[in-house]
């Protein structure tokens, strides 16, 4: 049985970290040096102050990477004065995939041209003292966005620019992006990474994690995004993180993801603490629509403003925005800033305090919840020496099953569609090892809507584009 334990051995990091180190882009990085800069970094640049001051609405986080120095000082700029509370530095793909040949020949040809040859900025070419004057005067805190199996070197340099909230881990940023990584390799990869934030933190300043919960952003039932994030939740608790965001996408469905938030702001505090994790503050984290976006601005924006009134409703800590770019690339600057600042508009508007309930929203939660339970119990029970072994065992016996991943230790066996209301359903489930009743549950909710292969996988079609 290899349940999270909160007495595993934290030794032996210091030895790996030098060997990461070593490597030529990290040159001139101390482990004392940036602990001794992470002192002097303003306190409010650390998630949890920046929560803790936020009075009932959410924070509001963009994404935003471009690829000159220059850029990017402009667009952390406009994002902070239209009013983001989190500034976001979003990483180029070829550095996600530690390409740093290939990033560093782009971003001299766009220093050259004049023109973005990378779709995000490249942290670890830039380096991080050039990256350190970013931030210079800023008080907030700054997210890194990426999608990195092997973050190690990555998150080194972004925490020795200042950076104190990491998105990210072994499972969200293996399955939905990668078909080849090896999910136990990014597993142990990511067990550095939270380390790595752990031995950065102090009491009053941690290091904050978050974790990514809309994975494929295909049709993913809730109740296997909820337990991946507890599952990540407990890994980092386990290398000694403290600040963790567990968070969802927009579902498509304004009950599910009210229930949504409703069992992830309590199942994962509930096992952070049955396994000695209660210095953990855990926070939720909503994603504006993440599948396929309309392509007319005015639709876009009216996607945005409606996810942004759901983001109240849920009482999310923190909303990731979309811009009205989406479906056409990168967004441009000002686009991005405008959307900070509509959603803004719409959460002091259309807000509210306290997350809203209704015997509808107790019924999905209810059953949103026994599913993560059996799902949790059954890796729990599985054999292996630690946690992660049985999350890895998981996947392969398809317990842990995401929909659309291209993953090779994906079973894709479950098959989700959605009902009569825009709720995503299990139609069929796999191995994953939902109760008969929850699995009897969700097809009755189906209704006529379970029906024959043919006209399932039309319906598959328009319920993946449902937005566009
Ligand atoms: N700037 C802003 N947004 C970005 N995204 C990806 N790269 C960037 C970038 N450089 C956004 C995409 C998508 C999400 C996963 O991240 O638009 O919505």
């Amino acid at each position: 049985m290899a349940r999270p334990s909160a007495h595993a051995r934290l030794a032996g990091i210091e030895r790996y970290r030098q060997q990461v180190l070593s490597h030529p882009l990290a040159q001139g990085i101390s482990v004392d040096e940036v602990r001794g800069h992470l002192g002097k970094v303003p306190r409010k640049r650390f998630p949890r102050v920046a929560y803790a001051s936020r009075d009932g609405v959410p924070c509001i986080q963009p994404r935003g990477g471009f690829p000159l120095f220059e850029a990017q000082r402009r667009l952390t700029r406009q994002l902070s004065e239209a009013g983001a509370d989190f500034i976001p530095l979003t990483i180029d793909s070829y550095t996600r995939h530690n390409q740093y040949e290939t990033a560093e020949q782009l971003l001299r040809r766009s220093e050259e041209e004049g023109k973005d040859y990378l779709n995000g900025y490249p942290l670890i070419n830039h380096g991080y003292e050039l990256t350190r004057e970013l931030y210079r005067d800023l008080e907030k805190p700054v997210s890194l966005r990426h999608g990195t199996p092997d973050a190690r070197l990555l998150v080194e340099i972004a925490i020795a620019s200042g950076i104190a909230e990491i998105e990210g881990g072994g499972i969200c940023y293996c399955l939905p992006y990668s078909e080849g990584f090896p999910l136990d390799r990014a597993l142990l990869h990511w067990q550095y990474v939270d380390r790595v934030c752990a031995a950065n933190s102090t009491e009053d300043a941690p290091i904050h994690r978050e974790s990514f919960g809309p994975l494929t952003a295909t049709l993913v039932p809730p109740a296997i995004a909820v337990a991946i994030q507890i599952i990540e939740a407990l890994l980092a608790a386990e290398q000694g993180v403290t600040s963790f965001a567990v968070s969802f996408g927009q579902t498509g469905s304004v009950i599910q993801d009210i229930a949504t938030a409703r069992v992830l702001r309590e199942l994962p505090r509930h096992f952070l603490s049955e396994f000695g994790f209660d210095n953990v503050h855990s926070y939720v984290v909503y994603h504006q629509w993440m599948g396929q976006f309309p392509p007319q601005p005015e639709k876009a924006a009216a996607l945005i403003a409606g996810s942004s009134v759901i983001a109240g409703l849920i009482s999310a800590d923190k909303v990731v925005v979309k811009t009205v770019d989406e479906a056409l690339g990168v967004p441009r600057a000002e686009i991005n800033a405008e959307a900070v600042d509509v959603v803004k508009y719409v959460l002091r508007t259309l807000g509210c305090a306290d997350a809203v309930t209704s015997p509808l929203v107790d019924r999905e939660a209810a059953l949103i919840e026994s599913e993560v339970m059996s799902i949790l119990s059954a890796i729990f029970e599985m054999p292996g020496n630690v946690f992660w072994e049985s999350v890895f065992r998981a996947f392969r016996q398809g317990y842990l099953d995401v929909p659309f991943s291209p993953h090779a230790d994906n079973a894709n066996r479950l098959i989700s569609i959605r009902d009569a209301n825009g709720s995503i359903r299990v139609l069929d489930r796999g191995n994953v090892p939902l109760s008969d009743q929850d699995a009897q549950r969700e097809r009755q909710l189906l209704g006529s809507r379970a029906t024959g292969s043919e006209k399932t996988y039309r319906q598959l079609l328009a319920d993946i584009t449902v937005m566009v």
